[in-house]
């Protein structure tokens, strides 16, 4: 069974593990030890085991912003992205939704999509020498009662 949850703070190493895989050693930890701080953490869990986790931030001009998504290998393909993007969806403070991926990336390119996310810009000049794409996605609003 694959649970979509909230972290608890014995979740940061079993994130950073998977963090890493993107980021790198040096950056995984704080990466994840600051969005668990803000409460801005999805994980999923398997077998008493991190398997993947969502990443986001609600200051980035004025939005919501998914800083990273990261699936284990072996968990890929089995909705739990699409998961993460729902629970997201469902707790942003904003009505707009953004994302980004490297343009080499092209599982996430295609998740994007899939997710109903459209492109929205590019960033040129990071570090990582290719460009980022943005994706942005409307939530239609909530309705109460
Ligand atoms: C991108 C990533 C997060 C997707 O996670 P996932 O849990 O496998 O995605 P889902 O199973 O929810 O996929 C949802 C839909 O996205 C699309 N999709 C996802 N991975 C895909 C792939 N490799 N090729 C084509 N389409 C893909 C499909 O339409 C899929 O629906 P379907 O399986 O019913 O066809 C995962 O591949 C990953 O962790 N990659 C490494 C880290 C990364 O690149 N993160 C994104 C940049 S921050």
């Amino acid at each position: 069974m694959i649970e979509i949850r909230l972290p608890r703070t014995t979740d940061a190493a079993g994130c950073a593990e998977l963090a890493a895989t993107v980021t790198g050693e040096e950056r995984a930890g704080p990466f994840i030890k600051s969005h668990l701080e803000r409460h801005h953490l999805i994980v999923a869990e398997a077998n008493k085991e991190i398997v993947g986790f969502l990443a986001y931030r609600t200051d980035w001009f004025q939005c919501t912003f998914v800083s990273l998504v990261v699936v284990r290998e072996d968990f890929r393909r089995k909705g739990i992205a699409r998961e993460f993007y729902k629970s997201v969806e469902a707790v942003s403070p904003s009505p707009r939704v953004f994302s980004s991926t490297e343009e080499t990336n092209a599982a996430s390119i295609r998740m994007h999509t899939a997710l109903g996310f459209q492109p929205s810009g590019h960033v040129d000049n990071l570090p990582q020498g290719v460009r980022e794409l943005l994706f942005y996605k409307r939530i239609p609003p909530r309705s109460f009662g």
